[in-house]
């Protein structure tokens, strides 16, 4: 029996657009259908890359350490948790990805985006097939303003949660960007709405593409 394809998505958004209850949600239905689901995010999903998510959210530095420090991170979970997943035939659902890196350090912290690009090649580069991008992102997109309300109350806030509203309409312009120039790849959700619709206008993304079956 051949192996069924895998499937690479990403889920975005400013901080506190409430993406982890809808990522676990997306998890079960998959589990649901029989579907091998791996569960990781950015920065992270591998020891050496949860040490530097740990630095990255934590430690002063300038911008374009900050930048590598992704990078290097994400360059350790592909090769090790999300190519093999992939190859294995496994969904993976992942918590943040290069669209990140765009708007956070990009548009966020005003760092060089042909930079970015540059990385990005290197670092998702394929010796066949181009460069690794997820199959679908879902963006939760929720207007800056709205999001920093939510955070009022949320835990201790490290590095980027701390940061002004205006840092987050700029990476909120910085994701539209990157929707704008890859129609396909994203499905945009207004997260400014009860979560039970959220969920529902999740979900739809994945019943549209064949995905999962109706609820
Ligand atoms: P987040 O998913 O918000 O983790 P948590 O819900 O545990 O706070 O991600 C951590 C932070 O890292 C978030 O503020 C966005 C930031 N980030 C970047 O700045 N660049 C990146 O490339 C990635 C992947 C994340």
């Amino acid at each position: 029996m051949s192996l069924p394809q895998g499937l690479f998505i990403s889920f975005e958004g400013i901080d506190g657009a409430g993406k982890s209850t809808h990522i676990d949600a997306i998890a079960q239905a998959f589990s649901a259908q029989g579907r091998q689901v791996v569960l990781t995010r950015e920065p992270g999903g591998t020891p050496l890359a949860e040490k530097l998510r740990e630095l990255v959210l934590n430690d002063p530095m300038d911008p374009l350490s900050e930048a590598l420090l992704m990078f290097a991170a994400r360059r350790d979970h592909l090769v090790n948790v999300i190519e093999p997943a992939l190859a294995a035939g496994a969904v993976v659902l992942c918590d943040r990805f290069t669209d990140a890196t765009f708007a956070y350090q990009g548009h966020g912290r005003g760092f060089d985006l042909s930079v970015l690009t540059t990385l990005e090649q290197w670092v998702q580069g394929r010796t066949h097939g181009g460069l690794r991008q997820p199959d679908l992102t879902i963006w939760f997109d929720l207007p800056a303003a709205v999001a920093a309300q939510r955070l009022a109350t949320a835990r201790v806030p490290d590095r980027f949660e701390a940061q002004p509203q205006a840092f987050f309409e700029r990476v909120a312009q910085g994701y539209a960007a990157r929707a704008a120039a890859e129609p396909a790849r994203f499905a945009r959700i207004a997260a400014d709405q009860a979560r039970e619709q959220v969920a529902q206008a999740v979900r739809e993304a994945f019943v549209q593409r064949g995905w999962l079956a109706q609820p």
